[in-house]
């Protein structure tokens, strides 16, 4: 990957026995980074490819095993037509250009999201190849939400309890947990939003019911592995309780 050249991340004060096991990114603010710079949104969304590996390259570093990013949303398809085919296209062209890359790192790529008839075919067989390509390697499970919406994931799961017949006292929230569309996927732990909106916009709603939330202020394609380790760093002073005392 291109980051591997550029400079190691300042790890002082965090502890790499405590690091999150699923973080999950909401990439948001490429257009606002675009319009401040009076370019096309698209370029925003160009540039935030660049953070995207740069990210992930520090969660590598952290040894973080769970990366999840929200790339495309079942309610991004109300923006305009050119922009929802650039991203089609846009997200064809990354996996085309670094697949192999993250294969060679060892990790496992996977797809969450509602597959139907408005995701491109191509597209989807990409995706397919490339779960499939990856599917044994171990280090990181880096997992990319496309068309996805966590109620639209719900709704799913609960269509597939209908469909399979569960009875009513049989609905727990493991049934639920394991309807999802990767039940082997731990609940983020942490969950980071860039830009300064401070919403979650659909994004893991029934993992997200425990996350430590992170919001800042950056924009999208100016986030990596730097803003990342400041993240964690957050992470690691809040006390999570469940619950209990
Ligand atoms: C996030 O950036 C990328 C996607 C939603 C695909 P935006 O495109 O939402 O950028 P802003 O929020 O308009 O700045
Ligand atoms: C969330 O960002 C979706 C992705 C990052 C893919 P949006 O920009 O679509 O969210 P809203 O519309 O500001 O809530
Ligand atoms: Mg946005």
């Amino acid at each position: 990957m291109e980051a591997i050249a550029s400079a190691c991340m300042d790890l002082s004060g965090i502890d790499l026995d405590r690091v999150p096991s699923h973080i999950g990114c909401i990439m948001d603010g490429n257009g606002r980074w675009a319009a401040k710079r009076g370019l096309p949104r698209t370029e925003g969304h160009a540039q935030g490819e660049h953070a995207l590996f740069d990210t992930l390259e520090g969660a590598l570093e952290l040894g973080i095993e769970w990366f999840t990013v929200y790339a495309f949303s079942t309610e991004n398809w109300k923006r305009p037509k050119e922009e929802v085919r650039f991203l089609l296209n846009f997200n064809q062209e990354i996996l085309d250009r670094r697949a192999e890359d993250l294969h060679e790192r060892d990790v496992r790529i996977r797809f969450i999201g509602r597959n139907n008839w408005r995701v491109p075919k191509r597209l989807v067989r990409r995706m397919d190849e490339a779960a499939e390509k990856t599917r044994f390697n171990k280090t990181m499970t880096f997992t990319i939400a496309f068309n996805y919406g966590g109620r639209a994931e719900i709704v799913d799961a609960v269509r597939a309890l209908v469909s399979e017949g569960v009875e009513a006292n049989k609905i727990t929230e493991a049934a639920i947990a394991k309807r999802l569309y990767d039940h082997s996927m731990p609940d983020p732990d942490l969950l980071i939003r860039t830009s300064g909106e401070n919403r979650l916009s659909n994004f893991l709603t029934w993992q997200s019911a425990y996350s430590e939330l992170y919001f800042t202020d950056v924009l999208w394609p100016e986030f990596g592995r730097d803003q990342l380790a400041d993240a964690v760093r957050e992470y690691q002073h809040r006390e999570r309780r469940f619950g209990a005392v």
